[in-house]
């Protein structure tokens, strides 16, 4: 059986899209060719999300589509297997004889994916769900297949130890290890001479960032040096212990993009404790402040859960004024899924009704959409150097990409080309997106000068 072409469909976050380019790598370096289609593969795997239930329905929903898809090949010339944070828990369904996959692999047993494939061809099931204490795959060059190769992503550090009470991601991903900060600069190097122009560094929580020699701030400043053109994000900070260094180095570089995703959870000081989020609103007020007034003109962002375990009207509005209070940028907001094995599941009962989650959660974010427009808003007339990403969805005659704050705009192509840094003065918005005047092309040093001299 000929088992040499695979597909990737990859769900949740982007460091499951960063593992997919490990996966792709460690396939290709056996001889396996990537394909984009899944009619076109041998082997289809699926990359999954645990963090709430509908993004764990969704992939039981692909499998079983792609269970009729192997009935439809006779059962023959197809393997499907798990991979990422649901591969705990298929793996005991495969136990129970679901027969829904061949082959499970969670995140940290990528390295064994030639031999358990080996183990499937030979007509067994196979699953490696081992979670490691050391593994961060610092010596894999990750091949990344999308079309964008304008932004990357990099990991930097891997699983987590918060334990915030609603998450499941220290049970699927392990403890927290962090990548050593040589083999991520020369992979910094590596994308530059490719000719990216903006590294998204990723991990679970990038403050606690340890490699032994370098912390977050010190590799931040590191990657700073690595292509003085070449813009560098990261996600996801904890507010509990986000160093003010890292601020300072954010003002100073000025290809350390001004915007920071700075998760709040909920803006009740009872409900941040039930969570075991360890700071207080006014800890986190006070974060806020020093980033606005030691980076001006940041852009914030943060995540938000709408009834969580025991959540009452009235801690519900602490949420609604922080927002307002912080008025952020851009926001995730959910509603709260209660997730096997994690503390709010031992210890409280998940006992907001669904209807009154989902009323919270579309009030906060009918209220978020109106603060985006206001903020969007007073963009109109400022100038931005924005990075051109592609062409805009709506029009070919129009480009996107977005400024070092992390807004998107939109503006006419001209001659203006994918990748490189444009000039462009804002003349319009909506809560999501701004519409501007292409100026010049332009690069980082340039506009910093500019942007000083003026
Ligand atoms: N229910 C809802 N949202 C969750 N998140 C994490 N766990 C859950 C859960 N059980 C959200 C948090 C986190 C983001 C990645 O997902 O807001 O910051
Ligand atoms: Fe990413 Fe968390 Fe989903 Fe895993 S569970 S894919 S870490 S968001």
């Amino acid at each position: 059986m000929d088992q040499r072409n695979f597909y990737i469909e990859t769900y949740g976050c982007q460091m499951n899209v960063s593992d997919t380019e490990i996966v792709n790598s460690i396939l290709m370096e056996d001889g396996m060719q990537p394909v984009d289609e899944p009619e076109d593969a041998e082997v289809i795997f699926v990359n999954t999300c645990s963090i709430r239930e509908n993004a764990e329905e969704r992939v039981w929903n692909r499998l079983k589509e792609f269970k009729a898809m192997k009935r439809e090949r006779d059962n023959q010339n197809m393997t499907v297997g798990v991979l990422g944070c649901m591969a705990e828990r298929i793996r005991d369904k495969i136990m129970e004889k679901e027969e829904l996959v061949d082959l499970v692999v969670g995140p940290d047993a990528y390295r064994d994916l030639p031999k358990l494939l080996a183990d499937v061809s030979d007509g067994q099931k196979a699953a490696n769900t081992l979670l490691s204490l050391e593994e961060t795959y610092a010596d894999i060059k990750p091949v990344r297949r999308n079309d964008n190769d304008v932004s990357a992503f990099v990991t930097i550090m891997r699983g987590c130890d918060n334990m915030c009470a609603f998450c499941v991601v220290p049970f699927t991903r392990g403890r927290e290890r962090s990548r050593d900060a040589e083999s991520i600069l020369e992979e910094l190097q590596q994308l530059s001479d490719q000719g990216y122009k903006e590294v998204t560094l990723l991990g679970q929580n990038v403050n606690s960032y340890d490699d032994g020699d370098n912390s977050f701030a010190d590799l931040m400043y590191k990657a700073s040096q690595v292509d003085p053109e070449m813009r560098i994000r990261f996600s996801s900070p904890h507010p509990k212990d986000f160093p003010e260094e890292l601020l300072e180095i954010i003002a100073e570089q000025p290809n350390l993009c001004n915007y920071i995703h700075i998760p709040a959870q909920s803006g009740n000081n009872d409900v941040l404790e039930r969570m075991r989020r360890p700071y207080t609103r006014e800890q986190y007020m006070e974060l806020v402040e020093k980033m606005r007034n030691i980076i001006p003109g940041v852009t914030l962002s943060t995540d938000i859960i709408t009834g969580f375990c025991g959540e009452t009207e009235e801690e519900h509005e602490d949420t609604m004024s922080l927002m307002a209070e912080v008025e952020y940028d851009l926001a995730y907001m959910f509603a709260y899924s209660e997730r096997g094995r994690t503390l709010a599941q031992r210890k409280y009962e998940d006992d907001v009704p669904e209807d009154v989650k989902k009323r919270r959660l579309s009030e906060i974010i009918e209220q978020q959409m109106d603060i985006q427009e206001k903020r969007n808003k007073k963009e109109i007339g400022r100038r931005h150097l924005v990075l051109v990403e592609g062409t805009s969805k709506r029009s070919d005659e129009q480009l996107c990409g977005r400024t070092d704050t992390n807004k998107m705009v939109v503006f006419d192509r001209e001659d203006y080309e994918k990748g490189d840094y444009v000039e462009v003065t804002i003349t319009d918005c909506t809560s999501a997106t701004l519409m501007g005047d292409p100026i010049k092309k332009s690069s980082i040093e340039e506009f910093e000068q500019e942007t000083v001299a003026a």
